[in-house]
């Protein structure tokens, strides 16, 4: 299967312009829907940083600038062309936002598939009231170009061709594909976290060191990071927010431990703060 023809992605941040990089790394037409003049011109400067940057690193075919010609923004989903094949949604994690998005994507493109980017909420919540049969969880890591994995989430409402159809475009992207279960966290944050958690009690506990558990895991079990740094780098806020929902929706196995909330209410943040469990 080959990419779709032209793919709308809503919200140029972070997600978004990664996901915007790739389709039209692949050869898709990619219409960027953002709120306003500004933030869509913001949103694509964020997209030609990230060509540019795979340019310069020769990854990519092409030019950014022969690749920037198949890039249009819309301010207005109603704007969106209605044969679009495929609207991806990267907006803030906010129930009530990637509804209305969808709502108003699914009036306007009526053959398209619907995939959110959300990496904690209910696909199958997300999907009331919407056509459910053709909206999926199509869960993308950052950054996007660089990270090999696509996270399908699947719900009852879901039509299987509409699965069979996001896996063949994520694997036209060159990415691999791990189908889940609408469940909290899915199987990749639920676990990251879990081993992330037991990680902080055992600095709590005085098991180790942060860097002994790191070296632990990078040389015994060939992890890339450590899981201390990788909270670090994700930041511990981000981590105690996702911790705090999977232990509302999971039971109490996914309690932040005490640390992790003092580290938090101190600021010490990560790598964006410059101090986490490790020193920036
Ligand atoms: N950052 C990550 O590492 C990561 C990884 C996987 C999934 N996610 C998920 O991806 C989604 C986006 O995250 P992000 O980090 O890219 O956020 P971000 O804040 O960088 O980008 C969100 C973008 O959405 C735009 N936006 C807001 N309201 C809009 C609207 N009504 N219409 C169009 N655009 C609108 C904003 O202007 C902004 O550019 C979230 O659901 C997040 O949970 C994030």
């Amino acid at each position: 299967m080959s990419v779709p023809g032209t793919v709308a992605v809503v919200g140029g941040g972070t997600m978004g312009a990664g996901i915007v990089h790739v389709f039209l790394a692949a050869g898709s037409s990619v219409v960027l829907a953002e709120a306003d003049a500004e933030r869509a011109a913001l949103g694509v400067s964020n997209v030609e940083a990230s060509l540019k940057k795979a340019e310069e690193r020769g990854k990519l075919d092409g030019t950014a600038a022969e690749l920037l010609t198949r890039l249009s923004t819309v301010e207005d989903l109603a704007a969106l062309p209605t044969d679009t094949a495929l609207v991806v949604e990267a907006v803030p994690e906010r129930l009530d936002l990637k509804r209305a998005v969808f709502a108003t994507a699914a009036r306007r493109c009526p053959d398209a598939v619907l995939a959110s980017n959300t990496s904690s909420l209910s696909i199958t919540e997300l999907a009331e009231g919407l056509p459910g049969e053709r909206l999926i969880g199509m869960h993308f890591f950052n950054p996007v170009p660089v990270q090999a994995l696509v996270e399908l989430v699947v719900h009852p409402g879901l039509a299987a061709s509409t699965a069979a159809t996001a896996r063949g475009w994520a694997e036209a992207l060159g990415k691999t594909v791990i189908e889940v279960r609408d469940s909290p966290g899915f199987a990749t944050s639920r676990l990251g976290i879990a081993v992330g958690m037991e990680a902080i009690r055992m600095v709590e506990e005085g098991v180790a060191s942060a860097e002994d558990i790191d070296t632990g895991m990078r040389l015994g079990y060939a992890w890339p990071m450590g899981p201390l740094r990788l909270t670090d780098l994700v930041g511990l806020d981000v981590r105690l927010s996702i911790a705090e929902h999977l232990a509302r929706e999971l039971g109490p196995r996914f309690e932040p431990p005490q640390l992790l909330r003092d580290k938090v209410a101190r600021g010490e943040l990560g790598r964006k703060t410059g101090q986490g469990f490790f020193s920036w």
